[in-house]
C-alpha cells in the first residue's frame, strides 16, 4: 500500500516508493528520491532541503487474526459453504496413519522436553501438515479418531486431539492452510508446560492442596517459556499456550485475561480443550457423551467461551458429533461417521447392533438423504454411551463395512 506521508511521519526504516512518471518530480515540495530511510539525520536532512512530502510504501498490516477470527464466525453463522469431501470410509485409513504418526510424535516431544532437548520443530510441522490435510479431506475421521483413544494414553492423545479438533474447526471457519498449521501447532504444543510440574501433582489422584493447584495453574506460563526457548515457533502459538485456560470473563489463569485480550487461537483451542477433556474416560471420571458435553459447553458462553465462538463450535462439531453411539427408534445402534451441519439430527451413521447390542452386517445410513427420499421411519433418539455396554466402537469405525 501506498501512502502519502507528511515529512514530519517519516520515521527510519521506511521505505520511499519509485515513482514510475516524472511529473512528480517537478513537484517542488515533494521528495522522489526512493530507497529505505536510514536514519533520524537523513529526514532532518530532507526536511531541511524543503521538502513537506513523500510517497511510502506502507505494509499492509493485513486483517488482525483477531478480527479474521471475528467475521468468520460471523459468516458461518449466516451459512456453511458445502466443501467437497473424500468420502468417510476412503479416508478413514489415511486418517488412522496420520493419528498414529501423531501419536507417536506427541510421545517423542513430551520426552525431548523433560529431558530439556529442543522440540523438533520440523517434524511438528510435517506432522500438523498431515493432520490439516486429513480435516481438509474430511473433518469427520479425526473427530471420530479422536472419541476412540485409550484413557491410559490421554498424555499424548490430548496433545494430538487438541490440535485434530482445533484445526477441524478452523478447518470449518474457515481460516487459511498456514493458519490452520500454526493453530495445530499451538493446539500440539499447549499442554508442554505440565512437563515442568512436578509429576506427584500431575498424578495425583487426591483432591490436589491450593499450592498443588497453584502449581498446577503455572503450566501455560511453563508452557510459554519452552516455546520461547525453542526460538523457532511464532509469535501467536506462543500467545496460544499461555493463554490457553484463560476465560472470557476474566475469570481464567494465568493472567486474568477478558475476551479482547485473550489471543485467537487460545479461543479456538480452549474449545477443543474442554471438549476432549469432557469426552475422554479418565482413571478417575468416566468419559461425558459428546452430546452432552455440547450442552455443558454451551451453559458455559458468556462465562468461558465467546457465545458466538461456542455456537459456532457446536454447529461445526453437530448435535450428534462424529464417533458417537445412537440409539435409533428401531432400537438398533449405530454410530455417527459424518456430521451433518445444515441438518444436525440427520448424520451419515453406521447401523452395528441390534436391540440386544448384537453386532449385525454394517448398514450405511445418510438419515438426511433417506429424509429427502421420503424415508421419515428411521430416526435417532438419543446418544447413548458405549462405555455402559463395555463397546469399544474403534473396530466398528476403522474396518470397512
Ligand atoms: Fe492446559
Amino acid at each position: 500500500m501506498i501512502r502519502k506521508l507528511s515529512i514530519d511521519e517519516l520515521e527510519p526504516g521506511m521505505e520511499v516508493v519509485r515513482l514510475s512518471s516524472e511529473i512528480w518530480e517537478h513537484l517542488p515540495f515533494l521528495y522522489t528520491r526512493p530507497g529505505v530511510l536510514q536514519t533520524e539525520e537523513q529526514i532532518e536532512s530532507i526536511r531541511k532541503g524543503g521538502y513537506m512530502h513523500a510517497f511510502i510504501h506502507v505494509r499492509d498490516p493485513g486483517e488482525s487474526m483477531d478480527r479474521k477470527l471475528d467475521r468468520l464466525v460471523s459468516e458461518r453463522g449466516q451459512s456453511a459453504p458445502a466443501k467437497e469431501r473424500v468420502p468417510f470410509e476412503r479416508e478413514m485409513a489415511a486418517a488412522q496413519v496420520t493419528y498414529d504418526n501423531a501419536m507417536h510424535h506427541a510421545r517423542r516431544i513430551i520426552h525431548d522436553v523433560k529431558l530439556g532437548r529442543k522440540v523438533d520443530y520440523e517434524a511438528s510441522v510435517q506432522t500438523v501438515d498431515a493432520i490439516v490435510d486429513s480435516a481438509i479431506r474430511n473433518p469427520d475421521t479425526l473427530l471420530c479418531l479422536s472419541k476412540l483413544s485409550n484413557y491410559d494414553e490421554y498424555t499424548y492423545a490430548h496433545c494430538i486431539n487438541v490440535a485434530a479438533i482445533s484445526v477441524v474447526f478452523g478447518e470449518y471457519l474457515g481460516l487459511s492452510r498456514e493458519e490452520l498449521v500454526r493453530l495445530g501447532l499451538a493446539g500440539m504444543m499447549h499442554d508442554l508446560g505440565k512437563t515442568a510440574v512436578p509429576s506427584r501433582i500431575i498424578n495425583k489422584r487426591a483432591r490436589l492442596t491450593d499450592s498443588e493447584f497453584a502449581e498446577i495453574k503455572r503450566h501455560p506460563e511453563y508452557g510459554c517459556d519452552i516455546i520461547t526457548r525453542q526460538n523457532t515457533f511464532e509469535e501467536d502459538i506462543l500467545e496460544a499456550v499461555r493463554d490457553h485456560h484463560e476465560k472470557c470473563n476474566g475469570s481464567g489463569y494465568p493472567d486474568r485475561r477478558t475476551r479482547k485480550d485473550i489471543s485467537p487461537f487460545a479461543r479456538i483451542i480452549s474449545l477443543a480443550d474442554v471438549y476432549d477433556a469432557l469426552t475422554s474416560d479418565r482413571s478417575y471420571k468416566d468419559a461425558i457423551l459428546p452430546n452432552k458435553a455440547l450442552a455443558i459447553m454451551y451453559g458455559m458462553r458468556e462465562q468461558d467461551f465467546d457465545p458466538n465462538e461456542v455456537q459456532m463450535f457446536i454447529k461445526c462439531l453437530g448435535i450428534f458429533p462424529s464417533g458417537s453411539l445412537v440409539k435409533l427408534n428401531t432400537g438398533f445402534y449405530g454410530v455417527v461417521y459424518e456430521s451433518n451441519p445444515a441438518l444436525p439430527l440427520m448424520p451419515k451413521i453406521k447401523i452395528i447392533l441390534d436391540e440386544d447390542l448384537h453386532p449385525i452386517p454394517a448398514e450405511m445410513v445418510d438419515l438426511a438423504a433417506a429424509q429427502a427420499m421420503g424415508n421419515r421411519d428411521l430416526e435417532i433418539l438419543e446418544c447413548a454411551d458405549p462405555a455402559a455396554y463395555r463397546l469399544s466402537l474403534k473396530p466398528y469405525l476403522t474396518r470397512k463395512g
